[in-house]
C-alpha cells in the first residue's frame, strides 16, 4: 500500500530551533565543546511559588472548560490590567498548550494573507503554509533596528488590496532581534492596520523580558477591535515545558473566540488541569513572583548587552537588544573573506561557525531573510540559570568579571567567534 499524505505537511521540515538543539546536544554528548547559542529557552527555574502551586494541585484530574479555568482567565485579566492597562474580559481569553498552538489555530481560522516582517520567528511561516495560506515576508532594515515601518506595511497592504482581510503577526519584544517597538512606533503601525483592515496577532510572549526604557506598548491599547494578543508562561516565567499559553481579544472579536472554542473542543479539548491551577500563582501579581521575574530579566539584560558589545567590538553589525534573549548580528563586513572559503549563504556560515568555532546559531534564512544575507540568530542563554540567578542576588553589577566566573560559555563563545573572524584571510 502506498500512503498518501497531505502535501502541505510533507513539505514541512522539523522546526530549525528544535533541530539545532538536538544537533548541539549530540555534539556535546560526543565530547565536543559547543557554545549553544541556538536554542531560546529561558535557563532559570520556574518561580518557586509556582512550582509549589503545581505540587499542591496534582489532584485536579477533571477536564476543564474548553476556554480554560475561569479563575485563571480572571487572573490573567487582572495581571494585564495592572501591568499593561489592557481591558480584557475573561470571556475573551483562551488558555492553550503554549501560545504556539494558539497562534496556529488563530492563523487557521482567519482568512487573508499573513504578513510577516523579516526577520521574524521561524514558526509563523510554516504554520501558515499548513493552512495553504499566502505568506508575505516584508524585509525590514537594520538601520531601523529591523522594525517594520508604517511605510513598509502600507506598501505591502497596497499590494494585497484585493484581499478583504490581511493578517499581520508581530512579536514585541522581538525574537530574533531583541528589539522593542516604542509607543510611537506601535501607534503609527496601528493607524495603517486600521486603514487597511489588518488583523494583528500581537505575539507578546517576551513582554516580561523588557529592559528598554519604556513599558511595553501594545496594539491592544491602540487598536483593540483588530488585535489578538498571545502570551504565556514560557519566557517570562521560564516555564516553556509547562506548555501554557493564552490568546486574548477585545469583545469586538468575539466571533473569533467562538470559532476557536469550537475548534479546540474538537482538537486538544483543554490544557492539563494541574498546570492551569498552578498558573494562577504565576499571574497572581504577588511580590515574590514579580521580583523573581525582574531578577531574571536583569540577567537577560546583562548578558544581551555584553554579547552585543563584544559583537560590535569584533566588527560585526548588530542591533542593540532591549528585550527578549536574542541578538541578530550580521557578518556582512566579512563577506569577501567568507566567500574565499566557500561561504556564501547564512546556512553555510552557521555550519562553519559550528565546525570551526564550536558555536551553534541559527541562519537568517530561517527567519525569512534572503539566504545570501549573512546573518544569524544568537540566543543569549547558554548558562546555568539557577546558579547565575543566586549569584546575581549577591552583587550590584553583572559585569564581565561576573559573567566570566558564572556564565563562562557566554564569554568563551564570544571569544571563539572572535578567533574565527581573526583567522579569516
Ligand atoms: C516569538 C515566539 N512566539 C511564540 C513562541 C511560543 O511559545 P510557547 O508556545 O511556549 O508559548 C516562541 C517560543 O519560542 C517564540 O519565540
Amino acid at each position: 500500500m502506498s500512503i498518501v499524505l497531505n502535501p502541505h505537511v510533507t513539505t514541512l521540515k522539523e522546526s530549525s530551533t528544535l533541530a539545532i538543539n538536538q544537533k548541539a546536544m549530540r555534539l556535546r554528548q560526543e565530547g565536543k565543546k559547543v557554545y549553544h547559542f541556538g536554542f531560546g529557552q529561558s535557563p532559570f527555574e520556574v518561580p518557586p511559588s509556582v512550582q509549589e502551586a503545581l505540587m499542591q494541585n496534582t489532584h485536579h484530574k477533571q477536564y476543564l472548560p474548553t476556554l480554560g479555568l475561569p479563575e485563571l482567565r480572571e487572573q490573567i485579566c487582572a495581571f494585564y490590567k495592572s501591568n499593561y492597562g489592557y481591558s480584557f474580559s475573561p470571556e475573551s481569553i483562551i488558555i492553550g498548550p503554549g501560545s504556539k498552538e494558539l497562534i496556529f489555530q488563530a492563523v487557521f481560522v482567519l482568512e487573508g494573507a499573513l504578513i510577516i516582517p523579516a526577520p521574524s520567528w521561524v514558526s509563523y511561516g510554516p504554520q501558515a503554509h499548513l493552512r495553504g495560506k499566502q505568506v508575505v515576508a516584508v524585509p525590514t532594515k537594520r538601520a531601523n533596528g529591523y522594525k517594520l515601518t508604517p511605510e513598509e506595511l502600507d506598501a505591502t497592504c497596497m499590494n494585497l488590496i484585493s484581499d478583504k482581510q490581511k493578517i499581520l503577526i508581530l512579536n514585541n519584544p522581538n525574537n530574533p532581534t531583541g528589539n522593542v517597538y516604542t509607543k510611537k512606533e506601535v501607534q503609527e503601525l496601528a493607524k495603517v492596520c486600521k486603514f487597511h483592515n489588518v488583523v494583528v496577532i500581537s505575539d507578546e510572549i517576551y513582554s516580561l523580558v523588557n529592559f528598554s526604557d519604556e513599558p511595553i506598548h501594545s496594539f491592544m491599547l491602540e487598536y483593540p477591535e483588530g488585535t489578538i494578543v498571545t502570551s504565556g508562561l514560557s519566557k517570562g516565567f521560564s516555564a516553556g515545558g509547562y506548555r501554557l499559553g493564552f490568546l486574548a481579544t477585545a469583545k469586538e472579536l468575539s466571533p473569533l473566540i467562538d470559532c476557536l472554542k469550537a475548534m479546540i473542543s474538537e482538537t486538544f479539548s483543554a490544557v492539563s488541569a494541574p498546570i492551569q491551577y498552578a498558573s494562577i500563582k504565576a499571574f497572581s501579581l504577588e511580590d515574590d513572583v514579580l521580583k523573581y521575574v525582574q531578577s531574571c530579566t536583569r540577567i537577560h539584560k546583562a548578558v544581551g548587552k555584553y554579547m552585543y558589545k563584544r559583537f560590535i567590538d569584533m566588527g560585526l553589525n548588530c542591533v542593540e537588544p532591549h528585550g527578549a534573549f536574542y541578538l541578530y548580528p550580521d557578518f556582512e563586513n566579512f563577506k569577501e573573506k567568507l566567500e574565499k572559503i566557500g561561504v556564501t549563504t547564512s546556512t553555510q556560515m552557521c555550519d562553519m561557525l559550528l565546525d570551526k568555532a564550536g558555536v551553534a546559531v541559527l541562519p537568517s534564512e530561517d527567519f525569512y531573510h534572503s539566504k545570501y544575507y549573512l546573518s544569524c540568530r544568537v540566543a543569549t542563554v547558554d548558562y546555568d540559570g539557577a546558579h547565575v540567578y543566586s549569584e546575581s542576588l549577591k552583587v550590584d553589577s553583572l559585569d564581565e568579571d561576573f559573567l566570566k566566573k558564572h556564565a563562562p560559555n557566554i564569554v568563551d563563545g564570544c571569544d571563539a567567534i572572535e578567533e574565527f573572524l581573526k583567522n579569516l584571510n
